[in-house]
């Protein structure tokens, strides 16, 4: 088979590392790519957002089978446009990528079908959200409705900064249009795990849990981030809750999608609160997480492109996936400045010498070559995994790499894990 990949950073580096192990595998591209992924991809400059230009390479590359990584492309509906001119894609129409799309989208079908989550309003008026935060007072949490990177969430500690969240997001337009409307919800406590599922329209199979660090500091300090390192399993998802989170919220999401005409394929990525009273959603993601999908992929003992062709087929019923009984760790290296202004262009030396720790992969996310140099290019930049028989020891080898990395321009968190490594 001759496979495309979408996508440029951490993720799509660990998508083309586990499709090019595929015997099914043939040839691999990836558009855009970066200096990792050309490893084991062929890299060609293609925007993901450009259907057209996609659809043409398909054509002239006779592609097999493309692999949407990122949401935008996903919500724009690359995989309608795909599938419409004959090239089979892995990934959610646009019609259902409307769970990550649309946070009102996803409350709205949440409370049609009973699903735990967070009481919510949807707002249009920057009045009625206010009227609404100041009845239920705080803590509270402003998000806007479209995508915005990650950064449309407020977790407002206070009335004030609940209200000034709509501002900002309504006056100010901070988030373009994706902050016309907002959903305003109630604040949950507790314990925050990813879970994720490959769902082929009307059976969703469980592919793991993790854990990622948002916050750019130590001890979880600092400004919000993509991710600054994950580790799966989550050890609080016990089995008994992953059973849980599949009736109550994975497989009644997924036959809700299919009643309203909007089979939902691909992976399903739930963010969950553990909260006193149960497992509640946070919010859904259609597409693999970053950092996630690089602590997801290495545990994977089977492979992973006749899965993700299962999902798209709609044949995962009886499907089986076979699991390393192995942890693993990710820990972000990112470039100074970064979130707010990282700074490209420095060189990253070194890699090779962490080619001796048992278990360990680079993966690139944000890098590109210069002559024989590589260079930063990008906020996250590199994604220091390793597998290991626990938590602790992946993330001593992840450690030990990163300290062999000689990049003057980059930084990391030193301590991914903490939360599961401090349960024992
Ligand atoms: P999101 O961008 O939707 O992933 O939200 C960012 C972060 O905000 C989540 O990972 C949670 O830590 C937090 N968050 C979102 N919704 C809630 C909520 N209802 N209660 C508490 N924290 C929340
Ligand atoms: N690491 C969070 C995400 O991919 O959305």
């Amino acid at each position: 088979m001759r496979v495309l990949v979408i996508g440029s950073g951490g993720r799509e580096h660990a998508l083309c590392w586990a499709i090019a192990a595929s015997p099914l595998c043939d040839a691999l591209f990836c558009a855009p790519g970066n200096a990792g992924i050309a490893q084991e991809a062929t890299c060609v400059p293609l925007n993901p957002m450009d259907a057209e230009a996609v659809i043409a390479f398909c054509r002239a590359e006779k592609i097999d089978f493309v692999v949407v990584g990122p949401e935008a492309p996903l919500v724009a509906g690359l995989v309608d446009r795909l599938e419409a001119a004959g090239f089979p894609a892995f990934g959610p129409s646009a019609g259902a990528a409307e769970l990550e799309g649309s946070k009102g989208f996803t409350k709205d079908l949440c409370a049609r079908h009973n699903i735990p989550t967070a009481a919510y309003g949807r707002f249009t008026e920057a009045e009625a959200a206010k009227r609404f935060i100041r009845e239920r007072g705080a803590p509270i949490v402003v998000k806007a409705d479209g995508l915005a990177a990650g950064k449309g969430v407020t977790v407002a500690m206070t009335l004030e900064e609940a209200l000034g969240a709509v501002d900002d997001a309504m006056g100010d337009q901070r988030f373009g249009a994706a902050g016309a409307e907002l959903v305003v919800e109630e604040f949950l406590d507790g314990e925050e795990a990813s879970f994720f599922a490959l769902v082929d329209g009307s059976h969703a199979l469980p592919f793991g849990t993790a854990q990622d660090h948002k916050r750019v500091g130590d001890g979880d300090t600092g400004p919000n981030t993509g991710g600054m390192g994950a580790y799966s399993p989550a050890p609080c998802l016990t089995p008994e809750l992953e059973r849980e989170v599949m009736a109550r919220i994975v497989e009644p999401t997924v036959r809700a999608m299919a009643e309203e005409g909007r089979p939902f394929k691909g992976i399903l990525y739930a963010g969950l609160m553990l909260t006193a009273s149960g497992p509640q959603l946070i919010e859904y993601n259609v597409r693999f997480g970053d950092p996630e999908c690089e602590v997801l992929l290495p545990r994977l003992k089977s492979d992973l492109l006749p899965a993700l062709i299962a999902s798209r087929d709609g044949v995962l019923d009886g499907f089986d996936l076979r699991w390393r009984d192995e942890a693993a760790l990710c820990v972000i290296m990112a470039a100074e400045g970064y979130p707010d202004a990282p700074r490209k262009g420095t060189e990253i030396r070194g890699i090779d010498k962490t080619a001796g720790i048992p278990g360990l992969t680079v993966f690139h996310a944000g890098t590109r070559t210069e002559g024989d140099k590589l260079i930063a290019d990008g906020g996250r930049v590199l994604g220091v995994t390793a597998t290991a028989p626990t938590i602790a020891e992946a993330q001593k080898r992840a450690y030990e790499a990163v300290d062999k990395i000689d990049w003057p321009g980059g930084f990391c968190r030193r301590d991914i894990g903490w939360r599961a490594i401090g349960k024992g």
